[in-house]
């Protein structure tokens, strides 16, 4: 359906969306019978898959008891059901949990979160964000200013709070043109360098998250980047928060992505993979330092929304949980994600446009270069044209342009619902085959590729 032919303010003006009509498993449904299977589970949403019944039923049920509790004077229990839920799986660290609609609106929380924190403990010039480039951390104005996508922040600019952005952790294009081993992990060392720079006294907090999504093509830091980042962030009182809302959840094979690093963040930020897209659902998790901070002094938390302790939101986190714990749905995200990432790498030996592979569990991406690890002009439109493509054959994967520098780099995520089995990892390995196929050869054609 075309823009002129509705009234919804889509994203895209110049393209002719399909209408999706159902979704079952790994598979969704458009109006004109073609089925497509979602390899990026949305945008690592629907990692139980789609049509559920089970938390319909759950929805249904609570909407029919009790749809809405005001959260100024009540307290409802599948709220207090699902924060219990979520630190039963979370490492015994975080001891607190606030609920949003969303991963902006939770990061912007969390930021303020930490500036309270501050202000709390007696320093009230902390007031800083560092970031990094190459992340991604929401639409709103806030998130935005934290977020690290050149393109996608340069509307918006003018209205940003100042964000001092540190170069991003990559090893395929090392910022400081080092390779790892012999580095010296200067992606680690360059938060010290620019906390020095600003006055650990002004700096609030550090966010990033563990395994880079749409900004960045699962590019995932080396063993000693978090402890690092603990350390430094320790070392200046300085808190660091954690943005899972695309890696976390299970995506990556524990219930936090930064389980996977020696290291635990002072908040840690979910969204995405808790309600599996079933409801608008979010999560802040707080470790006991940040949680003391309030708790001690009986400060209130200045902030909150409408929807913070929704009872049917609530109940949809309780039934996915129900689900996956039933399931073994994580337990199986290690095998999964190691066939996914076999398929992936015998692509890359085969077409040598993947440059790199990377990621962990069943979240994965794949970076596309010209030559080595040169990258595509954008204006050749590598990354749309691979989708586009891909979608016609029956197959969603995720874009991650600018993966470079925030304008160059083409790349995609690889990132299917958690319940994939083997036939339909294969599927996605097999019509990925196709597809780099048919565009490496037009590239060629075009005189715009020679290997
Ligand atoms: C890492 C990360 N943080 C934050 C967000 C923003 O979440 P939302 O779109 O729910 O506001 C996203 C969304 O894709 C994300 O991937």
């Amino acid at each position: 359906m075309r823009i002129d032919e509705h009234k919804f303010f889509a994203r895209k003006l110049d393209y002719d969306y399909r209408m999706c009509v159902k979704g079952e498993g790994v598979w969704v449904f458009d109006a004109d019978g073609n089925k497509y299977l979602d390899a990026c589970s949305g945008a690592n949403v629907s990692s139980i898959g789609h049509g559920v019944k089970e938390i319909g039923a759950a929805m249904q049920a609570q909407a029919d008891t009790i749809a809405y509790v005001p959260p100024q004077h009540f307290l409802n229990q599948p709220t207090i059901d699902l924060c219990r839920r979520l630190l039963e799986h979370a490492p015994d660290h975080f001891t607190r949990v606030m609920l949003c609609s969303g991963g902006s609106e939770a990061n912007e929380n969390a930021l303020k979160i930490a500036r309270q924190y501050h202000v709390y403990k007696g320093n009230s010039g902390k007031y800083l964000n560092i970031a990094r480039w190459q992340g991604f951390h929401g639409n709103t104005i806030v998130a935005d200013a934290v977020g690290g996508t050149t393109s996608r922040r340069k509307i918006s600019a003018p209205m940003l709070p100042e964000v001092p952005h540190i170069k991003p952790s990559n090893c395929f294009h090392c910022p400081y043109h080092q390779e790892y081993p012999n580095c010296g992990m200067l992606c680690a060392k360059a938060l010290e360098d620019e906390i020095l720079q600003l006055g650990p006294e002004n700096v609030s907090a550090f966010i990033c998250e563990p395994v880079v999504g749409s900004a960045n093509a699962a590019c995932t830091p080396v063993k000693e980047y978090f402890p690092m980042i603990r350390e430094i962030c320790d070392k200046h009182d300085v808190l660091w928060i954690d943005d899972e809302i695309m890696a976390g959840a299970g995506r990556t094979g524990k219930f936090l992505a930064i389980e996977n690093w020696d290291a635990l963040p002072d908040i840690a930020v979910m969204a995405k993979g808790l309600s599996c897209g079933y409801a608008p659902l979010a999560a802040i998790l707080l470790s006991d330092k940040v949680w003391k901070a309030f708790r001690d002094g009986d400060y209130p938390y200045i902030g909150g929304h409408t929807y913070n302790a929704h009872p049917v939101t609530a109940t949809v986190g309780l039934a996915v949980l129900d689900y996956v714990e039933k399931n073994h749905v994580y337990e199986n995200v290690e095998y999964k994600g190691k066939l996914l990432r076999e398929g992936l790498e015998s692509l890359q030996k085969k077409h040598p446009i993947i440059g790199d592979v990377r990621g962990l569990g069943l979240f994965q991406g794949i970076e596309f270069v010209r030559d080595g690890k040169e990258p595509f002009a954008p204006e050749l439109n590598v990354t749309p044209r691979i989708l586009d493509r891909a979608l016609e054959k029956g197959l969603i994967v995720y874009a991650s342009r600018g993966c470079l520098d925030g304008r160059r780099g083409d790349g995609l995520l690889v990132c299917p619902p958690l319940i994939i089995n083997e036939e339909e990892i294969k599927y996605i390995i097999d019509v990925l085959d196709e597809t780099i196929t048919e565009i490496v050869a037009e590239l060629k054609a075009e005189g715009n590729y020679d290997y």
